[in-house]
């Protein structure tokens, strides 16, 4: 499917200098990029994108970490997105992602783990995430190759 995704830059990788790393991965592969952001998130729409580990005993550290510093919210486009990105990215666990993604690269912790993508099994979390994160104007339409 022609569709588009979720993906943001986490605030380790922001602080890093991973930030063009991490775009031109994703554009060398071919991928679409229709909305890019830096932004320090506010704690509440940082709390309604990780609704889902609300209960989770990990949630505090993560609200805290990932509005301790800037983070870049993108949106991508091209076949297959979704599932393009997470394998991109590797696993959530760096120490189970496959060198050669961007966390088996690039993360050695599972909470400072370089960038976060919607889940390709939750069926509506692109759309979700992306409405959190941008207004429909700022995704924008252009041909990819002219
Ligand atoms: P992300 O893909 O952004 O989605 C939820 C995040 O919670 C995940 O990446 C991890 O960075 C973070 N996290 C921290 N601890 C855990 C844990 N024990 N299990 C899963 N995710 C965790």
């Amino acid at each position: 499917d022609h569709e588009r995704t979720f993906v943001m830059i986490k605030p380790d990788a922001f602080a890093r200098g991973l930030v063009g790393n991490v775009i031109s991965r994703l554009e060398d592969r071919g991928l679409k990029l229709v909305g890019i952001k830096v932004i320090n998130m506010p704690e509440e729409r940082a709390e309604e994108h990780y609704a889902e580990h609300t209960d989770k005993p990990f949630f505090d550290d993560l609200i805290e970490f990932i509005t301790a510093g800037p983070v870049v919210p993108m949106v991508w486009e091209g076949q297959d997105a979704t599932r393009q990105v997470r394998q991109m990215i590797g696993e959530t666990d760096p120490l189970e992602a496959d060198s050669g993604t961007i966390r088996g690269d690039f993360a050695l912790d599972l909470g400072r783990n370089v960038v976060h993508a919607a889940d390709h099994e939750d069926e509506g979390a692109n759309e979700r995430e992306i409405a959190i994160h941008f207004d429909e104007d700022e995704l924008i339409d252009y041909d990819q190759h002219d």
